[in-house]
């Protein structure tokens, strides 16, 4: 073995293994978060707050780890999210993950932001594709994005909400890594006692583009390629334009960066199969819910109606069999993929997926669970403050979200209300929540509910 895998025998030590191959300001923008990073250090310490309660009778000698997401059959309920730029930190970045992920009977989302297009990754034998995009000022844009990925046989289509505005990533200023670059001699120097990256990337790295946005000529550096990008993603993004991508683009559409049970319930009446619960692994605003906090409120609203994806912080198996307890369907790995290949590419990409399958199936086992579809509430003990605190919280955010869904609603259909055309459906139409009636979240019963669209 590798002695490089014999010293990652978890997440948290891939990731100081990356901290020591990748020059600062590379390891700083995959592993910070924006402002104080308080919602980047919540993302993981959440998880924390939730406890497990195992009923070891009952259990199975071997455990069936996998899932079904959108018809397809995983080998365990974890994914990978877009995560841009990979090919900054090995070369054919995107293509390494993916393999990894291909063949870890997983699912790798490309980001808009690759340093490869997503017609170069299609010629790979990547199977499913998927594809992430945003809503750009450019409507057309927006549609042409999507066209492309339907044309190069991409699957799914997620939508990133979140990042209209580029989150105040402080680490990234300190370093000088932003737009244009600043960077100190200093951080120069840095970059340059990294030699196993600087040795691997020496023909990449003046190749480095946003592959996605090249334009045919060619005829533009990275830098202005990367400011024009910056400024095509709409602030003003509305309700209809994801009902308008809806109506062209026929496989599953997913939103990434949904916190609030209310945009769930819009969402689902906008006809989008999935949604990401995710505050972007704390990178854009800071001080937003945690992904695990907010996820009861958001499963709940769903009802089932759509996949739920928990996104952020996701460090441990445990943590996997915590965010289906609380009504996720899948979780996904943003950078612990990263660590994993920053370390070894593919092989370290394959390792993290390992790493997580040992410890799900340990969890599992320990718990006395025999599959995915028996990971319910049931498994969590909720006589502790802070479960029955999360608890009550849930309950009451699904009935005030629901309140004031049915109550835009109700104004849109009497033409009166700020925005009220933005709505593009009124939830009461749509056999959606009918009112703030929510379920209490204990009743729910999710075995067996399969994840089929
Ligand atoms: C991201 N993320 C991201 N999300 C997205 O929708 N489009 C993107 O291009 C990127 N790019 C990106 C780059 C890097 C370096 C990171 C770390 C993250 C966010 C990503 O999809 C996911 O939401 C978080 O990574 C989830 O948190 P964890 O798993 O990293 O804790």
């Amino acid at each position: 073995m590798p002695r490089w895998k014999r010293r990652a025998y978890n997440i948290a030590a891939l990731r100081a293994q990356a901290r020591r191959v990748l020059p600062r300001a590379v390891f700083d923008f995959v592993d910070g978060g924006a402002g104080d990073e308080h919602t980047l250090r919540r993302n993981a310490s959440a998880f924390d707050d939730v406890a497990l309660y195992p009923r070891p009778i009952g259990g199975t000698r071997e455990r069936d780890l996998s899932t079904t997401l959108f018809g397809r059959q995983l080998s365990m309920p974890l994914i990978v999210p877009p995560t841009g730029l990979a090919g900054l930190l090995w070369p054919d970045g995107e293509a390494a993950s993916a393999s990894a992920a291909t063949k870890a009977g997983s699912i790798y989302a490309l980001s808009h932001g690759s340093v490869c297009s997503l017609e170069e990754l299609a010629e790979n034998d990547i199977e499913p594709l998927w594809f992430q995009t945003y809503i750009f000022k450019d409507r057309g844009l927006t549609h042409e994005m999507a066209a492309r990925a339907e044309a190069a046989g991409y699957e799914a289509l997620i939508v990133t909400i979140d990042t209209q505005l580029l989150g105040n990533r402080e680490r990234d200023i300190r370093n000088g890594f932003v737009i244009p670059p600043t960077m100190s001699a200093r951080e120069v120097a840095n970059m340059a006692t990294k030699l196993g990256w600087l040795f691997r990337m020496r023909h990449v790295i003046p190749n480095i583009t946003f592959g996605n946005y090249r334009r045919p000529d060619g005829g533009e550096d990275l830098t202005a390629l990367a400011q024009r990008m910056l400024r095509l993603p709409d602030p003003g993004m509305q309700w209809r334009d994801i009902a308008d991508l809806r109506a062209v683009w026929k496989g599953p559409l997913l939103l990434k960066g949904i916190l609030h049970p209310a945009d769930a319930v819009e969402a689902v009446a906008n006809g989008v199969d999935g949604m990401f619960v995710s505050n972007h692994g704390g990178r854009q605003l800071d001080g937003a819910a945690s992904a695990l906090d907010a996820l009861p409120a958001v499963a709940e609203a769903v009802g089932g109606r759509a996949a739920v994806i928990l996104d952020g912080g996701i460090r441990r198996g445990a943590h996997i069999v915590k965010a289906l307890a609380l009504g996720a369907d899948c979780c996904t790995v943003g950078r612990p993929q990263f660590w994993g290949l920053s370390v070894a590419g593919e092989a370290g990409v394959s390792h993290v997926f390992d790493i997580f399958r040992r410890e799900l199936d340990l969890t599992m086992g320990l718990c006395g669970l025999p599959n995915i579809a028996s990971i319910g509430p049931d498994v969590l003990a909720r006589g502790t403050a802070t479960e029955t605190a999360r608890l009550a919280a849930a309950s009451e955010a699904v009935a005030a979200a629901a309140a004031a869904v049915v109550e835009s609603g109700n104004a849109a259909e009497n033409g009166g209300g700020d925005g009220a055309g933005e709505k593009a459906v009124p939830i009461a139409e749509t056999g959606g929540p009918a009112g703030p009636e929510p379920t209490r979240y204990g009743d729910w019963e999710r075995k067996g509910r399969a994840i089929d669209f």
